[in-house]
């Protein structure tokens, strides 16, 4: 006889559009980290100045942090049979981290960081929700990625408050 419905989860037959679901909130969230790679790339390099550097070694740790979060997500749309995309379905979605008019405008960089951070703090509290009760392994490996991301965004609100105390922002 066949395992009953709710032993297999996601991987249930009933859980299909489920899980299609899930790949869905899954695949949007690696191109999140994407993104987030490519522009704090760009920024890590472009930005110019003194107090600059601080936020330029930053970005450089985080770019292989949002590199190993977007790993995991690939490797958790395959898991659950999914396909991870190929890059002529990339759509830019990051408006705000494009390079500034100046190159010392830091400040700039600081809140589209924040922004992005923001993003995916959102998305991936609702992957969270959505995932509650049907897919814990999902839902765990997401939850250890929101952490990294209010991580990212707690320095950089950090790097923000002393901006704005100087009144620089
Ligand atoms: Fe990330
Ligand atoms: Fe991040």
């Amino acid at each position: 006889m066949e395992a009953t419905s709710a032993s297999k989860g996601i991987f249930d037959g009933a859980s299909g559009e489920r899980r299609e679901y899930v790949i869905e909130m899954l695949t949007k969230a690696y191109w999140m980290e994407i993104e987030t790679v490519m522009s704090y790339l760009s920024a890590s390099v472009n930005l110019d100045g003194v107090r600059a550097q601080e936020i330029k070694e930053s970005l450089t740790e985080d770019i292989e942090e949002e590199l190993g979060h977007a790993r995991q997500f690939a490797d958790r749309i395959k898991e659950l049979y999914g396909v991870v995309p190929g890059s002529q379905e990339f759509e830019a979605e990051q408006g705000f981290l494009q390079p500034p008019e100046h190159q010392t405008d830091t400040v700039h960089v600081i809140r589209g960081v924040i922004k992005a951070e923001t993003g995916a703090i959102e998305h991936y509290t609702r992957i969270v929700e959505e995932t509650e009760g049907i897919d814990p392994v999902t839902q765990d490996m997401v939850i250890a990625i929101l952490r990294d991301e209010q991580g990212h965004r707690r320095l950089f609100e950090g790097f923000l408050r002393e901006y704005e105390f100087e009144g620089k922002a």
